[in-house]
């Protein structure tokens, strides 16, 4: 696939078919993306794939970690959002509610869409990346972003769709249980991946950007 209708077509992909993702097409995606470059070229990343009952397990994990109560406690948590961020995250929430015919006011199907996140989407497979806790946070933070992107742009070209999932590692201990992942690797993130279910409303979600003339200073040129 030529790499600008990859980026340009891209999306979060909320809902899959049942279909397994052969093991080699993943080891090949990881292998393409692996060429992405990090700073010193230290490819900080080390990758988790995870599928089958481990995945189950995972899921199933999430969940029951969500009924008891549990307050979440990823390796890497996120702020909250304000301002201006905090209303394009309502944005997105409001397309992707209106697609899937979730009111606002309705918590058990809000409920029910969190755990869906919680599930990896019902994914076939999941990536999941981490990264060494000797290494700077944030450094590391950004090659992994990068390696991220690669694999879900690499991931078209097999006809697959993937949505990048903080939802699902919000309990590092549950992917930890299932997969051996020791205390010393920062679980960072992951990656739901398999064939996407297109008849499901969210995908057909097109989320909005900014205009480059919002985001740019330009200087030095006429
Ligand atoms: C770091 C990161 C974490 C994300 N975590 C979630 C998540 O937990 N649940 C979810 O539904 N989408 C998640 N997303 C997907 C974003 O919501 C999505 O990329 C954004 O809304 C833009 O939409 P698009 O991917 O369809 O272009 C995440 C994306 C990134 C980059």
């Amino acid at each position: 696939m030529d790499i600008i209708e990859a980026l340009r077509s891209r999306k979060s992909i909320r809902g899959y078919k049942p279909d397994q993702v052969p093991k080699e097409i993943l080891k090949e995606i990881l292998e393409i993306a692996s060429r992405s470059p990090s700073a010193k070229n230290a490819q900080p990343w080390e990758i988790t794939v995870v599928a089958g009952e481990v995945l189950e397990q995972i899921k199933r994990g999430n969940l029951e970690m969500l009924a008891s109560g549990a307050i979440p406690n990823p390796d890497v948590p996120y702020k909250d959002f304000h301002g201006v961020y905090k209303g394009r995250q309502v944005a997105l929430a409001i397309q992707l509610f209106e697609l899937m015919g979730i009111d606002r006011k309705d918590r058990d199907k809000r409920a029910a869409w969190n755990q869906r996140g919680l599930r990896f989407f019902d994914a076939p497979a999941a990536i999941i990346l981490t990264a060494d806790i000797s290494l700077d946070e944030s450094a590391t933070q950004f090659d992994l972003g990068i390696i991220t992107h690669a694999i879900c742009l690499a991931a078209l070209n097999y006809g697959l769709g993937t949505c990048i999932n903080w939802q699902a590692i919000m309990y590092p201990e549950v992917v930890r249980r299932f997969t051996g992942i020791p205390k010393s690797k920062r679980i960072t993130m992951s990656i739901a991946i398999g064939y996407p279910n297109w008849d499901f409303p969210a995908n057909k979600l097109e989320s909005k950007r900014e205009p480059v003339e919002s985001i740019t200073s330009w200087y030095g040129f006429d």
